[in-house]
């Protein structure tokens, strides 16, 4: 059997973090490299700095290690991304592009390439989202994972390269925080209510979006790449489902353990972007093609996050 080698790239991040450890306990510390831009003084096992516009420097890696699969999980998001177009474009589609064609020319079998609800605008029905629906996102973010969709099935049919993709909702998790999303108010306001804090939610009460807890978007991500290859049918990147949910149902949801818990909405450009996201996902593929099924719902989710959140800052009632 071949031992499989794997190169994470944002292993710092919200998703990678988690992520990291999850491959650590199934590969074994030894079998993972994980890298970012920047040093994470507490990490436990190899990790090397990596900038992932420079190919020559993912080159040296792969090589180093003899790196069989990668995750590239770096990317701008879609608020921050906002804020400079042009640069969000070129960072992500370069490091994207590098990925791929490393792994094209080395001996890298099997990647994992995150994509996003954001690839979705308002021309698709946004109640139940359907794989196949129509592609106009407003973001470059959105831009740029729907183009890397196209780019990642592009390499599968020519180069036979195994990229696996999926349509992250938004992530919610105790572990680590997100950073320039839309969705991130999500993982923001738990931990304002266990801090003691009112919140301030940057989108109004109603803006129902799709959200996954860590949990269960760590277990999707594995299943999906121990999927056997001809159960993978999407080559572009699968919806996934597990909950939607507004900013006034979260609250609600808080409150019943916080009774003195507050929230005002002021909602910022963010608005705008959630108002052309999906509400709710169809991921009747992802169950057909490797039997996606999610554990978590809003209240089991909430009861896990505040107790978790409650242990590190020490506030347990
Ligand atoms: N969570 C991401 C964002 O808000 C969506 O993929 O940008």
């Amino acid at each position: 059997m071949i031992t499989d080698t794997i190169l994470i790239i944002g292993a710092n991040g919200q998703l990678g973090s988690v992520l990291t450890k999850e491959l650590q306990l199934i590969h074994g510390k030894s079998n993972i490299i994980a890298t970012d831009v920047y040093l994470n003084s507490n990490f436990d096992g190899t990790f090397e700095l990596l900038d992932a516009t420079d190919i020559k420097a993912i080159q040296k890696i792969v090589t180093k290690y003899s790196i069989n699969q990668i995750y590239h999980l770096a990317a701008i998001l879609s608020a921050k991304g906002e804020e400079k177009p042009l640069w969000t474009w070129d960072m992500n589609m370069k490091m994207m592009l590098n990925v791929f064609e490393v792994a094209r020319l080395s001996n890298v079998k099997k990647i994992f390439f995150p994509s996003s609800i954001a690839v979705f605008g308002d021309d698709a029905p946004l109640i139940s989202t359907p794989q196949s629906a129509f592609l106009n996102p407003a973001t470059v973010y959105g831009i740029s994972k729907a183009a890397g969709e196209n780019w990642a099935q592009y390499y599968f049919i020519k180069y036979g390269l195994d990229i696996r993709s999926i349509r992250y909702p938004g992530v919610i998790g105790y572990q680590s925080m997100p950073g320039g999303g839309t969705t991130d108010y999500a993982v923001d306001i738990y931990h304002s209510a266990v801090k003691g804090e009112s919140y301030s939610c940057f989108l109004n009460a109603e803006t129902k979006l799709p959200m996954i807890y860590m949990e269960d978007a760590i277990r999707a991500t594995i299943e999906l790449m121990q999927a056997p290859i001809e159960n993978i049918k999407t080559r572009t990147s699968y919806n996934l489902g597990a909950m939607s949910f507004n900013p006034s149902e979260i609250f609600d949801e808080i409150k019943k353990l916080y009774l003195n818990f507050e929230i005002e909405y002021n909602p910022d450009f963010r608005q705008t972007i959630a108002d052309k996201w999906p509400k709710s996902i169809d991921d009747s593929e992802a169950q057909k093609d490797w039997g996606w099924k999610p554990r978590f719902n809003l209240k089991s989710m909430t009861s896990l996050m505040l107790k978790k959140l409650e242990e590190k800052y020490n506030t347990i009632k």
